[in-house]
């Protein structure tokens, strides 16, 4: 008999016929009541065993977390709770699982515990819930691009360039750490590494992107992105996921209008194909506002913050506008701010971002038209000769959810931009040529993957939307 999955069977008619299924405990009741869960869905199928119908050795055996394969008949379901149950005919454990050593219990766990755990903690129905949106949102993604006519590029994991010329990233080497060759100066010489030059893992697919985009017009990468800064908040990873469009013929009002429509189908997205997991993750996160003082709790609850999004436009103005709203806000007047806002060209930090997005304006903001000196070397210099067209997506709850901007296509502004920032001309050799070789008007952002997830399922630390983080000190599994 071929295993039906549970999410299938959920939707059958109950009338007695035979199915297979296969999965998880998640608690056996009375010797009697099995509650199985396969992954496919977050909702349990309840198995019942007849009274008498197994030894007292098998009975043990079924015990939170043991997977089982299971056969019997679907029936309505007499009592409350369940409108079908399996009444079993054949049962095998495929794997047992010791209740004492069994580091899940039927019982809530904190996202620290199960951070510990992140090998096990799939099978709870938060993280269950999580990766299921997850998956859903990565489909979503290619879907949305597939059907504009985008090409998917997959831009090298393993690079020699500094997309953002910040620094902070994780070097790629074979030589011996211990005994690095050295040349005469005695400084290490990477000619004899792998590449034969100094390597490290990407911080952005971006410069390579941008040259299929003045190839194919319309792209976007969508893959692992590393950064080796040392911070430690609930937003930031060091292995993390991109995606980033790159369109030749655009400018930066194209731009802003791909990405808001961009996260808007995807919050559309996640409500249409993730109800039950939302429907979950959503009681869940409402639990945990009510362990929050009431000035820091959501008003709306996460349905309806993923509704308000996708319905409705988002406020957009200039870095300037900005910076004149938060110079005249209360708690930059009264010193409530950290960083007080009071020269133009300062760059904003979160509080000031959080203010214009969650008590000034109240929905999803775009930031853009930025002080060049505070912004990557790639972005396009505006008229006013200060400042770059770049944006920022600025989301309640979450910050910056996307960069990008207009970029730099003509040659001398972007060698001037590339000499002024000390960055090394030479090895972006590549990148100069786009624009000495039919350059174009072109732009692009970056979403990042993970505070996407973060929005859409209410979970307030980025450890807890992929599978494993890692952060500072943190590498296991
Ligand atoms: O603003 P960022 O650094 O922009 C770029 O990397 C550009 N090359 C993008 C482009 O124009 N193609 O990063 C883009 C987004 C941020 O808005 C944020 O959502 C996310 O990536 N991000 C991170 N997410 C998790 N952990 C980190 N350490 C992140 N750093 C950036
Ligand atoms: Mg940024």
């Amino acid at each position: 008999m071929k295993r039906i999955k549970i999410k299938e069977l959920l939707g059958m008619q109950p009338a007695g016929q035979q199915v297979l299924v296969q999965g998880w405990v998640r608690t056996f009741r009375n010797n009697q009541f099995i509650s199985l869960n396969d992954g496919s869905t977050i909702n349990n199928l309840q198995a019942v065993v007849a009274l008498n119908s197994y030894d007292e050795a098998t009975l043990k055996r079924i015990t939170t977390g043991a997977c089982l394969s299971v056969q019997g008949e679907l029936i309505p379901s007499p009592a409350k709770g369940q409108t079908m149950e399996l009444k079993v005919t054949a049962l095998e454990i495929l794997g047992d699982c010791d209740a004492e050593k069994y580091p899940l219990q039927p019982k809530k766990h904190s996202l620290e515990f199960l951070r510990e755990i992140a090998h096990l903690r799939a099978r709870t129905n938060t993280f269950g819930a999580v990766m299921r949106v997850r998956h859903a949102m990565a489909f979503a993604v290619h879907q949305f691009f597939n059907e504009r006519g985008f090409f998917y590029i997959h831009t090298p994991i393993i690079t020699g360039s500094d997309a953002e010329g910040a620094g902070a990233m994780f070097r790629v080497t074979t030589l011996d750490i211990n005994k690095p060759p050295r040349d005469e100066q005695g400084h290490i010489n990477f000619k004899d590494d792998f590449f034969g030059r100094e390597t490290n893992l990407t911080v952005s697919g971006q410069l390579e992107v941008e040259t299929y985009a003045l190839a194919l017009a319309e792209t976007y990468t969508f893959g692992p992105t590393f950064r080796a800064e040392n911070s430690n908040t609930t937003r930031h990873l060091a292995e993390f996921w991109m995606i980033e469009p790159e369109m030749a013929f655009y400018d930066i009002n194209d731009n802003m209008d791909l990405a808001e429509s961009f996260v808007k189908c995807l919050c559309r997205y996640a409500l249409d194909h993730c109800a039950e997991d939302l429907e979950f993750l959503h009681k869940r996160a409402q639990e945990e506002e009510m362990t929050k003082p009431q000035d820091q709790r959501n008003e709306l609850g996460l349905i309806d913050r993923l509704k308000f999004v996708a319905e409705n436009e988002f406020q957009r103005l200039t870095y300037t506008e900005a910076f004149e709203i938060l110079k005249n806000s209360t708690p930059n007047k009264k010193k409530k701010f950290q960083y007080l806002i009071e020269e133009w060209g300062a760059d904003l930090q979160s509080e000031h971002e959080r203010y214009l997005v969650e008590k000034h304006f109240k929905k999803p903001v775009i930031l853009y038209n930025y002080p060049a000196a505070i912004k990557a070397f790639y972005m396009r210099l505006n008229e006013d000769g200060k400042t770059v067209a770049a944006m920022d997506v600025l989301f309640p709850g979450i910050g910056e959810i996307i960069g990008g901007s207009q970029r730099e296509e003509r040659y001398d502004n972007l060698v001037k931009r590339i000499q002024d920032m000390n960055l090394p001309e030479k090895d972006l050799w590549w990148y100069l040529d786009l624009r000495k070789f039919g350059s174009a008007p072109h732009s692009g952002f970056g979403l990042g993957f993970e505070r996407l997830i973060q929005f859409v399922t209410g979970m307030t630390n980025i450890r807890d939307v992929i599978p494993f983080p890692r952060y500072p000190g943190n590498a296991e599994f």
